[in-house]
């Protein structure tokens, strides 16, 4: 090859170029991931320097990968022969939202913005995630969205239902999370979108009553009613797949009752209007007979009930739940596994907050209180296992109060005091002030669990399990499978999920074990 015409040339992971006339120049990578680079006065002298090179790097390879087939064979999973199939995302995806608060609006108002480039999808792992595949050493770390066939921002399309009659725009006014002008750049979108009538008891939530609230003979005739909502938002957005999440208020706290045990207990239930049949189990039921997977984002036992459970798995519905993990449990979350892991003991952990908006109000009330707070206190317990370690978690007193107070509106303050203890016994403290903003933590989770229960429906190996534990991140009170425990530490919610993301694809779950760097 005459010099004149070697200006460059990737060879096996050699890049070589004619810097100037006589200067040739060789860059490449060696079997650790390091560059390096090397001048020469001729073309041939360079070329023969590339054969030396890929024979060095292909037999480091060789030798390596099968040290790592070793490793895999007796340390890891090995990848399964059949990839799970994932259907493509064709077509809209139609959001149907129970509660049009603050919540529902900002993460719909939220949407519109960063389809319009106004904004950017801050916490959101599906839109600004990434997911490393492979060794540490291969540099392959694309964007989740990238990696698995999600729906897009472009093909979402939104509907809800309120008691409250105003539309997406006046709701996300009222709600007083975003400002005007970002309000008022996404008007026409958000006006558009009209409440239906709810399914509403005010023996559920006793704070408020509204006017747009569906009549029927009993609870199955109101669930027909939503199943006809459904269809016609099907027919009238031209959706080609569903997905429900509850973002209504906290209903009062009840416990499973023998109308919640089976399927065909529930329809009699409902059909003889039993008081223990909650409005949102009556959402619930419809989406789920009309094929359409369902997310709780609020503490309410809506899907944790047997008969719920029988129909996802018999149908084939993927369901997730319950209430959004978002400021302080957010933070207990993180906490208290570094706790665990360096074995320091907690005596007390005092959690309080004051919020002002209708969420707070609702709150109030002791019986959906009552509610919210087995929901906040679940999560230290299973992440201390006081029963594994009595002398540090044997004794913890734990205290969550919530206090309506109306001035802060949605910028909630949640207050942590934390009384653990070291070595010899000796005690400490640990004062958290976390001044968050309630529904600005909740959107990017309400959007990445409509996106990934998405993801759930076209995967027929995740479909059929019903119950999507992948996306404990999310919540506050997991679901699991009966009898299992539910895993609260984010970190280990947070490898489970990429796992699931990897296994989808065919590429090697990471363990963290690591060995085969220092062979
Ligand atoms: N924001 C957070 O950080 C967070 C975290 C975890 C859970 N949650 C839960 O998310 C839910 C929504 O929170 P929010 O701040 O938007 O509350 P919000 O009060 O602003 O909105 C709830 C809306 O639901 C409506 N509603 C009540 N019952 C209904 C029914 N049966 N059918 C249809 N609509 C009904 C209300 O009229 C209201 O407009 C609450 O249950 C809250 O506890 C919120």
């Amino acid at each position: 090859m005459g010099d004149c015409q070697w200006h460059i040339t990737v060879t096996r992971g050699i890049l070589m170029y004619q810097k100037r006339p006589g200067i040739f120049m060789a860059d490449w990578w060696d079997a650790n991931g390091r560059r390096h680079r090397k001048q020469f006065s001729n073309a041939q002298e360079a070329r023969q320097h590339e054969h030396r090179e890929t024979a060095l790097a292909h037999s480091k390879r060789a030798s390596r990968e099968l040290k790592l087939a070793r490793t895999s064979s007796t340390h890891t999973k090995t990848q399964e022969p059949n990839t799970p199939t994932v259907a493509p995302a064709k077509g809209k995806l139609g959001v149907m939202i129970p509660g049009m608060g603050a919540v529902a609006t900002t993460f719909v108002a939220g949407v519109e913005a960063v389809r319009k480039g106004l904004a950017s999808p801050i916490g959101s792992l599906t839109q600004m995630g990434t997911i490393r595949l492979g060794k540490r050493t291969e540099g392959r770390s694309p964007k989740i969205k990238e990696f698995v066939p999600l729906a897009g921002l472009n093909d979402l399309v939104f509907t809800g239902w309120d008691i409250f009659e105003d539309d997406m725009y006046a709701a996300a006014r009222n709600a007083g999370v975003l400002e005007r002008d970002l309000l008022d750049n996404v008007k026409d979108r958000l006006s558009s979108i009209k409440p239906l009538k709810a399914v509403f008891d005010h023996n559920y939530v006793k704070k408020i009553d509204g006017p747009n609230v569906k009549k029927g003979k009993n609870k199955l005739d109101l669930a027909e009613q939503l199943r006809q909502d459904i269809r016609d938002f099907r027919k009238s957005s031209g959706a080609d797949r569903l997905i429900t999440i509850w973002c209504a208020s906290t209903e009062s706290f009840i416990e499973p009752t023998a109308a919640h045990q089976s399927l065909k207990s529930l329809e009699k239930a409902m059909k003889e209007n039993d008081e223990s049949i909650a409005p949102s189990m009556v959402y619930a039921y419809a989406s789920l007979m009309e094929g359409v997977p369902f997310a709780n984002g609020a503490p309410n036992l809506t899907l944790d009930i047997p008969a719920m459970l029988e129909l996802a798995r018999e149908r084939e519905i993927p369901i997730c739940g319950k209430d959004f993990k978002t400021g302080q449990t957010l933070m207990k979350t993180v906490l208290a596994p570094a706790f665990k892991a360096r074995l320091l003991g907690l005596s007390g952990w005092y959690s309080t907050n004051i919020l002002g908006n209708r969420d707070g109000e609702v709150l109030d009330d002791p019986g959906s209180f009552k509610t919210k707070e087995e929901s906040k206190l679940g999560a230290l317990e299973h992440i201390l296992q006081p029963g594994l370690y009595p002398e540090l978690y044997g004794n913890i007193f734990h205290k969550v109060r919530i206090n309506y107070y109306p001035p802060r509106g949605d910028n909630k303050e949640g207050w942590d005091n934390i009384d653990i203890f070291g070595w010899l016994g000796y005690p400490m403290q640990i004062k958290v002030d976390f001044l968050c903003r309630d529904s600005i933590l909740a959107a990017p989770i309400v959007l990445d669990l409509v996106l990934f229960l998405d993801l759930a429906q076209r995967t027929p190996d995740l479909r059929k399990l019903g119950i999507q534990e992948w996306l404990s991140f999310y919540f506050k009170s997991p679901m699991t499978a009966p009898g299992l425990y539910p895993e609260h530490d984010l970190f280990i919610q947070l490898m489970k999920l990429k796992n699931t993301l990897r296994h989808l694809k065919g590429e090697e779950l990471i363990t963290h074990l690591g060995l085969e760097y220092y062979d």
